[in-house]
C-alpha cells in the first residue's frame, strides 16, 4: 500500500464524521476510526465509510490472550478494513495469533500494525510503573523487532522513532506516525511532534493527522497542504 496521509476522525458520532467528510468533494481521504467512534456506533460506521469509498485504519489497539485476539481479529477482518492494530506488549504469541485470525481464506488480510509504547507514556512511568528498564527508544525498537519476527507489517510510533525502526527491521517494515503538526500550528497535548515535510524526510510511510485538519478553518485546504508537504500529489 502506498504512502498516504490518514485523517484521525476523532468525532463522537457518525453524523459528525459524515458531516466532516462531506466537505471533501474532490478527494477520498484515508481515515482512522478510533475507540470513541467505534464504541459509539459499532461496525455500521465502518461499513458506511467503506460504502463511501474511504480506506480505513481501525485503531482499536487489541490486547488480550492470544485466543481472544485471534477470534476478534477474524471478526474485524470481515469488515474489510485496510489496517488494524494491537499492542506489542501482548507478546509475540498474541501477535502471531492475531495474524492468523486476520488472514482470510483466500490469503488476503488487512495490514496489521503493533503499537509499541504509547507516546503518552513517559520513560519515568515506564520504569516506575511498568518495571521496564532501559530507554523508551530501546523498548520501542525491541517491540518493533518482536512485531517484525511475528510477521506483522509495521508499527505505530512517534515520527522521531521511525528512522530507528526502519534501521532495525528494514525499509519495507511500515511506520505509521501520529504527532504531526504544521510548522506554524498548535502542539495541543502532543509533545514529540514533527511537520509533514520532516516526516517525509525521516521516511515514514503513513502520517496520522487529527486536529491540524479536523479543527482547521478549512479542513480540505489543510488536508491538501498536508499531502503536499508529505510529498503526495492529490
Ligand atoms: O489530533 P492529533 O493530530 O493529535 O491526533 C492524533 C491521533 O493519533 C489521535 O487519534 C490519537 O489518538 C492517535 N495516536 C497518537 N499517539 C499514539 C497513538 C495514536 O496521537 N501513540
Amino acid at each position: 500500500m502506498k504512502r498516504d496521509v490518514i485523517i484521525a476522525c476523532d468525532f463522537a458520532s457518525a453524523e459528525a464524521t459524515y458531516a466532516f467528510l462531506d466537505r471533501f468533494t474532490e478527494e477520498k481521504p484515508f481515515v482512522k476510526i478510533g475507540m470513541e467512534l467505534y464504541y459509539a456506533e459499532g461496525p455500521s460506521v465502518v461499513r458506511e465509510l467503506r460504502r463511501r469509498g474511504h480506506k480505513i485504519f481501525l485503531d482499536l489497539k487489541l490486547h488480550d490472550i492470544p485466543n481472544t485476539v485471534q477470534k476478534a481479529m477474524a471478526v474485524l477482518s470481515r469488515l474489510e478494513v485496510d489496517m488494524v492494530n494491537l499492542h506489542a506488549a501482548g507478546t509475540k504469541a498474541m501477535m502471531e495469533a492475531a495474524l492468523k485470525g486476520l488472514t482470510r481464506e483466500d490469503g488476503s488480510r488487512p495490514i496489521l500494525l503493533a503499537v509499541t509504547q504509547l507516546t503518552s507514556t513517559s520513560e519515568e512511568r515506564m520504569h516506575d510503573e511498568l518495571l521496564i528498564s532501559g530507554s523508551i527508544t530501546d523498548c520501542v525498537c525491541h517491540y518493533a523487532r518482536l512485531a517484525y519476527e511475528a510477521g506483522l507489517d509495521g508499527v505505530v510510533c512517534s515520527p522521531l522513532e521511525a528512522g530507528m525502526v526502519k534501521e532495525q527491521c528494514g525499509k519495507d517494515f511500515l511506520t505509521v506516525t501520529p504527532g504531526i503538526r504544521f510548522a506554524d500550528g498548535q502542539a495541543g497535548d502532543q509533545v514529540r511532534i514533527t511537520t509533514p515535510a520532516r516526516a517525509k524526510e525521516i521516511g515514514t510511510d503513513f502520517i496520522v493527522v487529527g486536529r491540524p485538519i479536523t479543527a482547521a478553518e478549512d479542513p480540505v485546504e489543510a488536508y491538501r497542504k498536508c499531502m503536499r508537504e508529505f510529498g503526495i500529489e492529490s
